[in-house]
């Protein structure tokens, strides 16, 4: 579904991602886990066209789109979900979720956010509220709705449990499962690491820029060096 072969990703001087490749099948929930630093909003930046990678590729369901603009990139079924959330403050709700379709015909509109809605009933709560006086993990419900928005078939999440209390972590990752078994494909990318390898099916490890391990999420929970870097055991 999405390959990234090989790419090298700098910041003027900075070699900021080195030789990286992976990829997520089908109806496979990845993560990427690595340290403050090592890298993983760059990735999710050079897939969803935000950045440019020196070398190699990035394939969507067979397709380069490295050179993609990146609204082309979200028609074509690929939605960043960003770090920090960035929804649009002094909007509605449902002003944001439609600037999630504007890659949409009209007509799917109504029938997505109804769709939207059924996923997060407290946003339908909210429709009329502004989303700066949303919470955290509300905000975080709406990033990802807004990117649901687009229709999507494939989602990168970055960091959605930053700075949110335990109960939300579980709910919204229990979304992100629920999300995966109909039939949506992601990418995770978490400091999180005990949660994201709970979810994912397949896990790589980034430490500078670079993969340094790859395997099931389960031989990565049970890896005493993961254990030790990420998991604080
Ligand atoms: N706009 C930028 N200009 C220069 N360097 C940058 C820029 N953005 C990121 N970097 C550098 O690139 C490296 C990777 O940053 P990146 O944001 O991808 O890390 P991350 O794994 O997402 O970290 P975090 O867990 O803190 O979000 C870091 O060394 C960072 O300082
Ligand atoms: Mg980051």
């Amino acid at each position: 579904m999405l390959k990234v072969d090989n790419i090298n990703v700098y910041y003027g001087n900075i070699h900021a991602i080195k030789d990286v490749s992976f990829e997520v099948n089908e109806g496979e929930i990845v993560t990427l886990i690595g340290a403050n630093g090592a890298g993983k909003s760059t990735i999710l930046k050079t897939i969803s066209g935000l950045l440019r990678t020196k070398t190699g590729d990035v394939i969507l369901k067979g397709e380069s789109i490295k050179s993609v603009a990146p609204h082309k990139i979200v028609a074509k079924g690929l939605a960043h979900v960003p770090e920090g959330r960035r929804v649009f403050l002094a909007m509605s709700v449902e002003e944001n979720l439609e600037m999630g379709a504007y890659t949409q015909p009209a007509s799917s509109v109504a029938p997505n956010m109804q769709e939207v809605f059924q996923w997060f009933p407290r946003l339908k709560e909210r429709r009329r509220q502004m989303a700066g006086t949303l919470s955290g993990g509300e905000q975080q419900m709406l990033a990802m709705g807004r990117a649901m928005m687009s229709g999507a078939k494939v989602l990168l999440l970055d960091e959605p449990s930053m700075g949110l209390s335990p109960l939300l972590v579980k709910e919204i990752f229990e979304i992100i499962t629920e999300l995966n078994k109909r039939g949506m494909t992601i990418l995770l990318v978490e400091q999180n690491a005990q949660m994201a390898l709970s979810v994912a099916q397949r896990a790589y490890v980034l430490e500078t820029g670079r993969i340094i391990m790859q395997g099931s999420a389960a031989e990565l929970l049970n890896n005493d060096s993961v254990r030790k870097a990420y998991l604080g055991a």
